[in-house]
This record gives structure tokens, C-alpha cells and sequence, in this order.
């Protein structure tokens, strides 16, 4: 069993009870207690702020198959440091986690880590070839909740038809999709535009998000399931999702920290670390975005952390492969670009990196409530720390798109299921 903790004179913000106020937080049996045992030890929290732990709904871990790039452990690492107690890795390993042997093996690694939970996500098509529907029902047993393709779109809407209409079976299983129609993106560098055109560069219009959104938004409509669709990016995904959810569709959507503080304007620099699918996109897209968060029309903050090896970065932007790291930057990235310049507030910051993440995925454990009998999953953080971001990173890559960057905002202690995994900074484990 963890030793007991108390944490005293916390800013306890806690957004599945409206819950602000400065008190003290006990820790017993990897629980939340009412009273702190005899021999807990003592963390002074003043200052800082506590919260449920933060929830990633879309992370890439790479193992199987590219531990070259990211490991369970390492990318466990990275997000208890970054504050998650939970992670949820995407389906596109090497094998694909397109049955249970694949989920077990994850989530038995992450077991092993003992850093967060770990919630794999499960492939909707078999090899994520979009041809033949993947084991959904054995890894439905196996306790996946979150089932999704990224990194590929589901092609047809047939399939996607299928897919919602067989989770519909069961209670709470969300399909999750990477929106992108292919013969629109494909060989699209970054968005379409005036910046694509002066830089060079192939471009991708928005329209390839949006017509997909659309389509999938009609088809979730057609079948009843549950759908969340990943990393929207362009202002026209966002009306489409405001008005499906005016209409009483059940469909839920993320956005991330790189799409939300960065624009098409950053590329000038060709910094391989910035090209990301989607695409970041123009100024206005990410002002839709801002809003559309704060409004709730996107329910998420999620990270789509995704590690890739520096020989692989350090090509022409053409050749690179598209991705960035986020978990260590993610928390700072909102708290500085969004909660301080007023966009966000704190609470609803925190409800879209943990709350809500934790519901779509069916977290049980997480996002909160803060109170006596439930398992302490927490994360105490210093709004007013100042850091750079540079490597060492606790993540095996360091294709950060925030490099270099002062953020003001960062984990301190972390505690996943009752203990210290990290405390002051650092990991313990
Ligand atoms: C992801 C990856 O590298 O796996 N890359 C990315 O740019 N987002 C795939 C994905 O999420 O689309
Ligand atoms: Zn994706």
C-alpha cells in the first residue's frame, strides 16, 4: 500500500462538483480520505493548485513495434510528469491493437509502469486496412471502451455505419475518428493557402476535415452509435458539431494543445516538429477553436502526443512524418496561451484536460469527483512556475513542437491511485 499523504492548503479546483476553495486533501489506502492517517506524510501545497488527475484520450506509446521512438514506460513517464493519471494509446502499433493479445500486452505494460492507468484504445478495421471490422467484441470484453483508426480515416461510410451501429450493442463503447479524406490531403504538407503557396509546400484544404465531420456526423445520425471525433482543426468542422449538438446528437469532439496555440504562419521557419496532421491552420481556424472550447463544442483537450525518432524529423518537410510530443507541455501549453490570456478559466480548463476526457472514455476513477472513498487519482500543480521547454525530455523522443518555448504552468506532484508517482518535479518511479 502507498504511504498516506496529506496536502495542505491546496486551490482545490474540482469541475465534476463545482468545487473552488482552499483546503486540505488527504490521502489514505490510495483513496481520498475524510481525515489524514497517523503517519501520512505532509506536503505543503500552498499556492499551488490541486485537481483530478488530467485524462489523455489520444496518445501515441508506439509499442509495439517502434520502441525506437516512445515505450509504455517512457510514455507513461512523460504524462504522470506532465500530470495525467490516465492515457488512452492509439490502435496504430506495430501489430495493430486490432484484437485483445495487443490490449492485453499495452495494458499489462502499463500495469507494469505503475505511472498511470492505461486505457488502450482498440482499431475499428482489422490492420486499420478499413476493409474487414476489427475484434471489436473480444476487445469489447477485454474492457475497451474507446475505439478508433487515427491516423486513419475510417473510408467508407459503410463501414463507419457498421462500426457505430455494432457499439450500439454496447453500453458506452465510442468509435473515434480521425477526420481526413484522403483524396483531398493526400500529399498535403500543411494547410492550403496563401502560406502554402509561398512556402512551397503541397497543401491540404480544410475541406478535407470538414467533408468527412459531415459525413460521419450524418452517419452517427443514421446509426445511434456513439461518436468523438479527434483533433478537429478548421473553424467549418466546429459549426458542423455546433449544430449536430443543437440537434441533440450524441457526438463528442477534441481538440489539441499544438492546433490551439499555433497557426500555418509558424511554419515559415519549415520546423519539422510543427508539421502535424491536421495540418495547423490559419489564425481564424484557431480562434473557432478557442471559442469552441470554452463554449463546450469541443468537450476535450487531448494531446495526440506523438513521438517520432530525430533522424526521422531531420529530413526535408516533405519526407518528415507528421506528428508532435505533448505530453509534458500540454498542461503548460493550455495554462499559458489559454487560461491566463482569459479564454479559458481555470475550472473549465481543467474539465476538458480531465473531467470530460474521463467521461467520453469511461474512465471510472478519474476526472473526479475530489471526495472521501474515491481512488486517488490527483494532480497538484504551480500556475505561476516559469520553464522552458527543451530536452531531456521523460518522453524517448523530443520532436516538440513547443520547443523553446517559456511556459508559465507545471505539474509538481503527482498522485495515481493513491501514490506519489511524481513528487517535486520528479518521477519516483
Ligand atoms: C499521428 C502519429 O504519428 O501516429 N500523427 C499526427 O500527426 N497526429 C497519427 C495521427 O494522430 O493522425
Ligand atoms: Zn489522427
Amino acid at each position: 500500500m502507498p504511504e498516506d499523504l496529506l496536502l495542505r492548503g491546496a486551490h482545490v479546483i474540482d469541475p465534476s462538483t463545482g468545487r473552488d476553495e482552499v483546503c486540505d486533501v488527504a490521502v489514505a489506502d490510495g483513496r481520498i480520505a475524510a481525515e489524514p492517517g497517523p503517519g501520512a506524510t505532509t506536503l505543503d501545497c500552498d499556492g499551488l493548485v490541486l485537481a483530478p488527475g488530467l485524462v489523455d484520450m489520444h496518445t501515441h506509446l508506439r509499442q509495439p513495434g517502434r520502441e525506437d521512438k516512445e515505450t509504455v514506460e517512457t510514455g507513461c513517464r512523460a504524462a504522470a510528469l506532465g500530470g495525467f493519471t490516465a492515457v488512452a494509446p492509439m490502435a496504430n502499433t506495430e501489430p495493430v491493437a486490432d484484437h485483445a493479445g495487443v490490449i492485453h500486452e499495452v495494458r499489462d505494460l502499463g500495469a507494469a509502469a505503475g505511472l498511470c492507468d492505461v486505457f488502450p484504445v482498440g482499431a475499428i478495421t482489422r490492420g486499420l486496412a478499413g476493409e474487414a471490422m476489427a475484434e471489436i467484441g473480444e476487445m469489447v470484453e477485454a474492457g475497451v471502451r474507446l475505439f478508433s483508426d487515427d491516423g486513419r480515416c475510417v473510408p467508407t461510410a459503410r463501414m463507419l455505419r457498421n462500426a457505430l451501429t455494432y457499439a450500439r450493442a454496447f453500453d458506452g463503447v465510442v468509435m473515434a475518428e480521425h477526420c481526413e479524406d484522403t483524396s483531398l490531403a493526400e500529399g498535403g504538407q500543411m494547410h492550403e493557402g496563401l502560406h502554402s503557396y509561398s512556402l512551397g509546400l503541397a497543401g491540404q484544404p480544410r475541406e478535407a476535415e470538414e467533408v468527412i465531420v459531415a459525413r460521419d456526423l450524418a452517419v452517427a445520425r443514421l446509426s445511434g452509435g456513439r461518436l468523438h471525433l479527434c483533433h478537429l482543426s478548421s473553424a467549418g468542422s466546429i459549426e458542423l458539431v455546433r449544430l449536430a449538438k443543437a440537434q441533440g446528437l450524441r457526438v463528442s469532439a477534441e481538440v489539441t494543445p499544438h492546433h490551439l496555440v499555433f497557426s500555418e504562419e509558424d511554419l515559415l521557419t519549415y520546423d519539422t516538429n510543427l508539421k502535424v496532421n491536421p495540418p495547423l491552420r490559419a489564425a481564424e481556424d484557431r480562434d473557432a477553436l478557442h471559442e469552441a472550447l470554452a463554449d463546450g463544442t469541443i468537450d476535450a483537450v487531448a494531446t495526440d502526443h506523438a513521438p517520432h525518432a530525430v533522424e526521422d524529423k531531420e529530413v526535408e518537410f516533405d519526407q518528415a512524418p507528421p506528428g508532435t510530443i505533448g505530453l509534458e507541455t500540454a498542461l503548460g501549453a493550455v495554462l499559458t496561451h489559454l487560461v491566463e490570456p482569459g479564454v479559458l478559466s481555470l475550472a473549465r480548463a481543467i474539465e476538458a484536460m480531465s473531467t470530460a476526457p474521463a467521461r467520453i472514455l469511461g474512465a471510472a476513477g478519474h476526472g473526479g469527483p475530489i471526495e472521501p472513498g474515491r481512488p486517488a487519482n490527483l494532480v497538484v500543480f504551480d500556475p505561476a512556475a516559469e520553464w522552458t521547454v527543451e530536452p531531456p525530455f521523460a518522453s524517448r523522443s523530443r520532436n516538440s513542437a513547443f520547443l523553446g518555448q517559456v511556459l508559465r504552468g507545471r505539474a509538481v506532484h503527482t498522485v495515481y491511485a493513491g501514490e506519489l508517482v511524481v513528487a517535486d518535479g520528479k518521477a519516483q518511479r
